[in-house]
């Protein structure tokens, strides 16, 4: 009776943007629901992930809790027993898991993670100059953590017996890996682990998400992201409802006085009437359309301010109806049960290493 497994990390630093939202929140949240009749549905919090880069640790605990909250608010349903939401830190199977895959990983295979290259800033000549630019102090060397970090993706995904993980550009290449651990360690020690699909696959299973990509604000060729240099261009969810009305009013747009869907020419107008799109829950056409011609950009962007505000009122509402002890005791029951899946598949991989007997 045991169903096949969809698993998704659900980083918890640093504050959710409109754009993680809209682009990732919602769409796993809606994924969980249809799919928890066939499917497991693993949610887990990446804690342990959350300083491979620095960050303030004092504030760790409570985004994590956050994160959790932010999830409940968004509809995800608490009462679901196919859905599991918990925190890797409280499975440690996660970390010994990792510690075993790193003594079969191979050093190369993790230096030309693209993401690890793009994180560390191994160049020191571009370190330095950057120190100079933004005279402040940058760590000069990069975590073991952010190095290895891939292994302990591998652990999350392959203690579950995870088949489907859904994954932005940005992980494919740690899903590749994981796929490329977990066939080393079958072939050695027979089968120890669930292959998860291809990321091909894995696009076929969850379908290509509609091209909606919230961008930012001020420069709106980039995708809206927490990391991006100015806060003007990012909507937070924490943001106030005025303050996020005021960046749609300050966003960039361009000479041409006439609204039209133009992602070259006009990118800052599109990006808003995507921006109108999602949050009326209208198709982007009917948006299109309604706007089209419009020549006085002042009065659309107060629409669409407008709209973000009254989404913000909305969400911050809900999430202040989010029943805190529900979501813990959420948490728990989840890590129970994971705690149980998880420490089953370690202890076959601790036997087939030679940690333990064989039965
Ligand atoms: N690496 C993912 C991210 O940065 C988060 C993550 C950690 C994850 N472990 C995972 C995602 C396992 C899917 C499966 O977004």
């Amino acid at each position: 009776m045991t169903k096949p497994i969809i698993l998704t990390g659900l980083r918890a630093n640093n504050d959710l943007t409109l754009g993680n939202y809209f682009g990732g929140m919602l769409p796993i949240i809606d994924m969980a629901q249809q799919k928890s009749d066939e499917y497991q549905i693993n949610m887990f919090i990446p804690d342990l992930h959350s300083f491979t880069t620095p960050i303030k640790h004092e504030l760790l605990y409570s985004q994590i809790i956050q994160t959790a909250k932010l999830f409940a608010a968004a509809g995800l349903p608490l009462d679901n027993d196919s859905i599991y939401l918990y925190r890797q830190s409280y499975v440690p199977a996660h970390s010994e898991l990792t510690w075993i895959l790193d003594c079969f990983t191979y050093t190369g295979e993790l230096a030309r993670m693209t993401q690890f290259k793009d994180k560390s800033n191994l160049d020191e000549s571009k370190l330095l100059l950057l120190k100079k630019e933004q005279n402040k102090l940058l760590t000069l060397s990069t975590s073991v953590g952010l190095y290895n970090y891939p292994v302990l993706m591998a652990a999350d995904i392959l203690l579950y017996g995870a088949k489907y993980v859904p994954v932005g550009d940005d992980q494919t290449q740690h899903l590749e890996f994981t796929r490329d651990i977990a066939e080393r360690m079958n072939s050695k020690f027979g089968e120890l682990f669930v292959v998860p699909e291809a990321v091909k696959k894995q696009h076929e299973f969850f379908g290509n998400d509609q091209g909606l990509r919230i961008m930012d604000l001020v420069d709106p060729t980039r995708k809206m992201s927490k990391s991006a240099t100015s806060d003007k261009g990012v909507i937070f969810l924490s943001d106030t409802p005025d303050e996020a009305a005021k960046k749609i009013m300050g966003a960039t747009t361009d000479d041409k006085a006439f609204v039209a869907y133009d992602p070259l020419e006009q990118p800052g107008i599109s990006n808003l009437l995507q921006i109108s799109a999602l949050l009326s829950g209208k198709e982007l056409e009917a948006v299109i359309e309604k706007h089209a011609g419009q020549e006085r950009y002042g009065d659309f962007k107060k629409e669409v301010a407008e709209q973000v505000k009254s989404f913000l009122v909305h969400f911050q509402e809900q999430l202040k109806q989010v029943d805190e002890a529900a979501v813990m005791s959420k948490l728990e029951s989840s890590e129970k049960a994971m705690n149980e899946q998880a420490n089953a598949t370690l202890y076959r991989v601790q036997q087939a290493v030679g940690l333990r007997p064989k039965a």
